[in-house]
């Protein structure tokens, strides 16, 4: 139970990553808001939680509109009373380049990979001030560091990059409030945003081949890098930038 008594909110937690986290948040003990506009996956998430025992409620919230993000802040304060640990986790994938990238491409990109955890995190730490601290974890990629065939375009890439002194920015300016900004950058990852690489199998094996661990992550094994810096054995470590993927950076 390294979450008791914690409040946690994952946004994006409907599917992939983020839900695999919203499970092991709950099954470590936090009350957790699942926070996504897919409203039938985010219910069906917290039906699953509850019943094998979490605690965990559904808050319809799209993440790019500001209303949506500060009545998800408020809702959880009011039901939880306070607000411990944000994930900030939504995310789109994009793999246009900049020639053929359309200034809207570009806007919707940016407005979810980027722009959402500003405004996610500026509601979120005046709650946590007001109750002595939090952790915040923000989603960035492998594409936030590196580039390539496989990893995403222009608009892709600029954006998670955006989310690495966005992390920190944030944990230097509020480090002693006591809150700890911190940031991971996922290889390829099995899940639905991924299916086009994954289910096809010469792909799947040339994306595999470029790690040195000669595969590709699990969710969970994300969600455990989470765990780790929601909890309190990260309690020295902010403003972090945490690859998890399989040593694919080191090349
Ligand atoms: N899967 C990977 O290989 C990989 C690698 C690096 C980084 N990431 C990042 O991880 C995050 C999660 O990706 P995933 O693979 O789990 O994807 P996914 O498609 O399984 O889940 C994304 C979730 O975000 C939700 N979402 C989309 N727009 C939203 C919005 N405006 N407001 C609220 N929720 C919204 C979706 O409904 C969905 O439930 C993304 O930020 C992605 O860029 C993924």
């Amino acid at each position: 139970m390294r979450l008791a008594g914690k409040a946690a909110v994952v946004t994006g937690g409907a599917s992939g990553i983020g839900k695999a986290t919203a499970w092991l948040f709950a099954k470590e003990g936090a009350k957790v808001v699942v926070a996504d506009i897919a409203d039938e996956k985010g219910q069906q998430t917290v039906e699953e939680i509850r019943s094998s025992g979490g605690e965990a409620t559904f808050i319809h919230s799209d993440v790019t509109k500001m209303a949506d993000v500060k009545s998800m802040v408020e809702k959880t304060t009011e039901s939880f009373g306070k607000l411990d640990i944000l994930f900030n986790n939504a995310g789109m994938p994009s793999g246009t380049l900049v020639v053929d990238l359309e200034e809207e491409e570009w806007d919707r990109v940016a407005n979810l990979n980027l722009k959402s955890i500003y405004m996610c995190s500026k509601h979120a730490i005046s709650a946590m001030i007001s109750s002595g601290g939090g952790s915040i974890i923000n989603m960035s990629s492998i594409g936030g560091l590196v580039s390539g065939k496989y990893i995403g375009g222009t608009a892709f890439c600029a954006s998670k990059a955006g989310v690495l002194n966005l992390t920190r920015s944030l944990a230097v300016h509020y480090g002693h409030q006591g809150i700890r900004v911190n940031c991971i950058c996922p290889g390829h990852i099995v899940t639905p945003m991924t299916q086009i690489l994954w289910k096809d199998p010469a792909t799947a094996k040339k994306i595999a081949a470029k790690y040195p661990l000669r595969r590709m992550g699990k969710p969970q094994e994300v969600a455990q890098t989470v765990l780790f810096l929601a909890s309190d054995e990260a309690s020295y470590i902010t403003g972090a930038i945490i690859p998890v993927d399989g040593g694919y950076t080191c090349i």
